[in-house]
Formats: structure tokens, sequence, C-alpha cells
């Protein structure tokens, strides 16, 4: 059965962005990150994407991985930095990039795409996602780092109950929640 997910880092303060960048840089969190999603579908927010262009250098954004882009205008228009020419987003190496006006949107263009799915960012994407999400994988990166966007953690606390606490390297800490409707049951069996 398909999941819906939410996969996130933040820190001390639940703050997960800062100036439109990731304020800090842990390999193993990344790593993290591309063995839950690769082979799944991600749903994220505009300037979540153009942030993930600058670390594609040209190069596919996150490679194996849908990518559907939730924006008000088109990718490809714009005066920030990273948008993409018409030509770039017709180009293979974005095939596996879409673009859609609303979450609803994201959700349907979702179901003809094999995998699960998972909500990468930012705060309205991680609103959105944690009213639907069975799964919300949040790394605790420590210490704090002045973010301007912050995660809704409230709506974890209410919503969700741990499932499992994994200590990595370098202080981080891999919390899996899962909706409180599963109970202590693991909604991928
Ligand atoms: N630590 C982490 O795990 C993590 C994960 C992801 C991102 N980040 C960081 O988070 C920051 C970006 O997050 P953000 O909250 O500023 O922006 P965002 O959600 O990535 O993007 C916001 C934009 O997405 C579009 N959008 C989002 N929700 C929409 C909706 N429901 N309907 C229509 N359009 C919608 C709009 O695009 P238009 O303006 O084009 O209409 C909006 O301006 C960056 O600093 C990034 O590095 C951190």
């Amino acid at each position: 059965m398909r999941t819906i997910n939410l996969i996130a880092a933040v820190d001390e303060e639940f703050g997960f962005g800062k100036d439109g960048k990731i304020p800090w840089h842990y390999p193993e969190d990344l790593k993290f990150f591309k063995e839950k999603t690769k082979g799944h579908v991600c749903i994220m927010g505009r300037k979540t994407f153009d942030d993930l262009l600058t670390y594609a250098k040209g190069k596919h954004v996150l490679p194996g991985r849908q990518c559907i882009v939730v924006t008000s205008t088109h990718l490809e228009l714009g005066e920030r930095p990273n948008a993409m020419s018409i030509r770039e987003m017709e180009e293979w190496k974005y095939n596996n990039v879409h673009e859609v006006k609303t979450v609803s949107d994201a959700l349907n263009i979702s179901r003809n795409m094999p995998g699960d799915v998972f909500f990468i960012g930012g705060e309205r994407i991680f609103a959105s996602g944690l009213n639907m999400a069975d799964c919300v994988y949040l790394t605790m990166i420590p210490g704090k780092h002045g973010c301007d966007r912050f995660f809704p953690h409230e709506k974890l606390r209410n919503s969700y109950q741990i499932y499992n606490k994994r200590e990595g390297g370098d202080g981080l800490v891999f919390h899996t929640y899962v909706h409180n409707i599963f109970g202590s049951k693991n909604p991928h069996n």
C-alpha cells in the first residue's frame, strides 16, 4: 500500500531553513534523506526546489525521484537567480520535475507515479503534509541556527506519536513518528 510521509531536519528551535538555504551540513542526514526518498515521489514548495537546483549544479534535481513542485506561477519564469529557462525545462535532465498549482494537484498526479509520497518542505508543504502523513521522519540537529522557517511542531505533537528514535553521529537524532491512528503499529507493514 502506498504511504504518505514527511521528512525534515530541524534544529533545537524547530527551525529548518534560513535565507533560502539549510544552515547546516550533515552528510549523514543527507544520506538518510536519500535512502528514504530514493524511488519515491517528493512534493515540495518552489523555494525548496530553487534551493535544490543550486546543489544540482545543472544535473538532475533529486535523481531517482519524481519531484512535484507546488508554485502559483511557472518554474521557468521569474527574476530569481535559479529560474529555469524554457529550454532547460524541456531537457531530459529535468524530466523528473513536475509543476502543479496546489497540494491537491500534487497528490492527484502522484497517484500515477511509482513509490510512496514524501512531503519535503517548506513551511506550507509541511503544514499540509502533517494533515495526512502516515509517518514523519524528523532529524533533530544540535544547536540553534537562527532560522527564519519553522516546522509546525505543535501539530506534530498533537497528532503523532514517537515510533522509533536512533542516535547518529555529531549529535544527530533520527526520530520516526507515526500518526495516532496507527497506535504502535508500523504503517509500512
Ligand atoms: N531542513 C529541512 O529539512 C528543509 C527541507 C526543505 C527546505 N528547507 C529550507 O526551507 C526553506 C524553503 O521553505 P519555505 O517555507 O521558505 O518555502 P517553500 O515552501 O519551499 O516554497 C514556498 C513557495 O512554494 C509555493 N507554494 C508553497 N505552498 C503552496 C501552496 N499550498 N499553494 C501554492 N503555492 C505554494 C509558492 O511558490 P510561488 O512563490 O512560486 O507561487 C511559495 O512561494 C529554504 O531555506 C530551504 O533550504 C529545509
